[in-house]
């Protein structure tokens, strides 16, 4: 079963993530020493700041300027072919990590942040204390958008205790729950993000990877405490869930 990374930061100069197009090379290095198939471009899209369709256009600028390098790598590379190179590092798929925003339940075009080729949308709640408007949206969004929501590192928003019931309220949706992979790492945070796992009794784990040095790909690690903790069927069943995630999705070509 293919090994997926559904949260990433790894295109370069688009967010707070990859800085250049040498570091996202990096970064996919990373990923495929540590077995991972496939990656998900999840830059940070925030409807303040930022309209839809810019955010595309520097997206696909952003993908082409990371294709280039690979090329040029593959160019620069005396024992491997271009196709081999291609081979060695993980699949890149292109979406995007939205941060809520009031209204998004009923936004025109929000279907276009979605993983191409899929309904599936990667969802960052508000890093304060939840509303039960923001509640009441959410909801909207999981049952009447036709979308499938993944509700990105979870056990972040339970460092506001005003959030925790809300949170497990969230695990009741027909949603998916991504936990990330330092959260495994860490003993303060472990605990509780098995507890969401449990709960839920299933979900993703995405390494949130934002460069080489800071936050640098670590799903290896945290997918071998998971198998510890909750067994390695676990870590089958959300394999599986993330290939049938990205069954439709599509590969950018250039
Ligand atoms: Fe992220």
């Amino acid at each position: 079963m293919a090994v997926i990374d559904f949260h990433t930061h790894v295109l370069p100069g688009i967010d707070d993530g990859s800085r250049h197009a040498l570091e996202s090379l990096d970064m996919l290095k990373l990923e495929a020493e540590q077995g991972i198939d496939s990656v998900v471009a999840t830059s940070h899209f925030y409807a303040k700041h930022d309209r839809i369709s810019s955010f595309l256009n520097r997206r696909q600028d952003s993908f082409e300027t990371l294709q280039r390098a690979i090329s040029q790598e593959y160019a620069n590379s005396d024992s491997k072919s271009t196709e081999q190179l291609h081979k060695d590092l993980p699949r890149i798929y292109l979406g995007a990590e939205v941060a809520f925003f009031d209204g998004i339940s009923r936004a025109d075009d929000i279907h276009k942040l979605t993983v191409e080729g899929t309904n599936l949308l990667l969802l960052e709640m508000p890093f304060g204390r939840w509303t039960s408007g923001n509640m009441e949206e959410v909801r909207y969004l999981v049952h009447h958008s036709g979308l499938q929501i993944m509700l990105v590192h979870l056990e972040r928003f339970l460092l506001v205790p005003e959030n925790k019931k809300k949170i497990y309220e969230l695990l009741e949706l027909p949603c998916i729950l991504q936990v990330n992979a330092g959260s495994m790492l860490k003993w303060k945070t472990r605990g509780q993000s098995l507890k969401l796992f449990k709960t839920k009794g299933s979900g993703i784990l995405g390494s949130d990877a934002h460069g080489t040095d800071y936050r640098a790909p670590n799903l290896a690690a945290g997918r071998e405490v998971l198998a510890k903790k909750l067994g390695q069927s676990f870590l089958d069943e959300m394999d599986r869930l993330g290939a049938e995630l990205l069954a439709d999705a599509t590969v950018p070509v250039i």
